[in-house]
């Protein structure tokens, strides 16, 4: 089983099928001109042979035998049955052409709401980061210098000759270096403060030094270039975004024993950048088709926003590869 989920194109390209999508444009339809040509000439031809054989003629002898049965009525009845299916087919012609034209407009208000609904989406995620980082650094000023503060303070306690008195400012020391750590931990979620102060590569190495600790059994392969350091904040935070998902997914739902992470540029006048993580996990579950998360979601449309490509392959029992290209036009030289 693949699973390919690629930049989409426009939503109107993708409903309208061509057919109609000519009718809706008003272009000619070559078609119906053909066929009003085919028509004329049949009704001539049609014409020429009973003018040559005097059908009618014959057509009322032949029915005037009948007359008890009223056969001679039928030639009229028949054109009317013949001018009633034109009135039919007009009808039902003009109901399709104005439900292909409410159609093509519930199409183009669907294509808006959905360019709008993206729009928001990336609003919304460039509000979070921003709220976070803002967090991130209250966090860090306020709270951080009063615990080691506290810290310091309890250790000069624990170092008093009552013995009481010192093991419980060791306790309030330990608490507090637990508290700190916490923080550390929160911190680096809400925002990678490495990612502002060191850079993409290295904040992408710490995040993958602390998962390793966390999963010591999974082997995990990094190949990051280091020239990916300096890189515009929006790809910077795509990027790190991707791969913190991606490995929190690995953890969490594959049985995987190996996982690699790889960044760099996509060619030597780095155009482009290429984040790729590939896990040998039991890969998507092809039983489980409406799944609820919004992980993959959420990564494919970060990755949308920057105007990048996301590609995401899954085979059973081998893994899955999340690919991202990240346009670095900015930098080209
Ligand atoms: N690396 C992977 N290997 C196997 N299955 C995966 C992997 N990544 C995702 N999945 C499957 O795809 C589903 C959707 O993943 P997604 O990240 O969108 O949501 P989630 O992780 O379930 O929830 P959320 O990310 O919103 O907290 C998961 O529930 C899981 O079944
Ligand atoms: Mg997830």
């Amino acid at each position: 089983m693949g699973h390919m989920l690629e930049k989409p194109s426009s939503p109107l390209t993708q409903l309208t099928p061509p057919a109609i999508a000519t009718k809706i444009s008003g272009k000619p339809v070559s078609r119906a001109k053909q066929d009003i040509r085919k028509a004329i000439i049949f009704v001539l031809l049609i014409y020429l042979i009973t003018w040559e054989f005097d059908v009618a003629e014959k057509l009322a002898v032949f029915t005037a035998r009948y007359e008890t049965m009223q056969l001679d009525e039928l030639p009229i009845a028949m054109l009317m049955a013949a001018l009633a299916g034109i009135w039919f087919s007009r009808r039902r012609m003009h109901e399709i052409k104005t439900e292909a034209k409410l159609r093509a407009e519930a199409e183009s208000s669907l294509a808006r709401l959905l360019n709008e609904n993206r729009a928001l989406a990336a609003h919304v995620r460039q509000v979070q980061e921003l709220e976070r980082r803002r967090m991130a650094q209250d966090i860090h000023d306020d709270m951080g210098q009063y615990l080691t503060a506290i810290r310091l303070d309890a250790r000069s306690l624990s170092k008093l000759v009552d013995p009481m008195v010192a093991s419980r400012a060791e306790r309030i020391g330990l608490h507090t270096e637990h508290v700190q750590k916490a923080i550390r931990d929160l911190l680096h979620r809400l925002r990678p403060v490495a990612l502002d102060e060191y850079g993409l590569i290295d904040a992408v190495r710490h995040l993958v030094q602390e998962w390793k600790k966390q999963y010591p059994d999974i082997s995990c392969r990094c190949i990051l270039d280091d020239r990916c350091g300096n890189l515009p904040d929006n790809i910077n935070l795509t990027a790190y975004r991707i791969v913190q998902e991606a490995l929190t997914n690995i953890s969490r739902h594959t049985e995987a024993t190996t996982v690699s992470v790889t960044i760099n540029f996509c060619s030597e006048n780095k155009t482009a950048l290429e984040v790729r993580v590939e896990d040998n996990g039991k890969g998507l579950s092809s039983t489980e088709p409406n799944r609820r998360g919004f992980g993959i979601a959420t990564m494919r449309e970060r990755v949308t926003a920057v105007g990048g490509s996301f590609d995401l392959q899954s085979t059973v029992n081998t893994g899955v590869r999340i690919s991202v290209i990240l346009p670095l036009s900015d930098l080209a030289e």
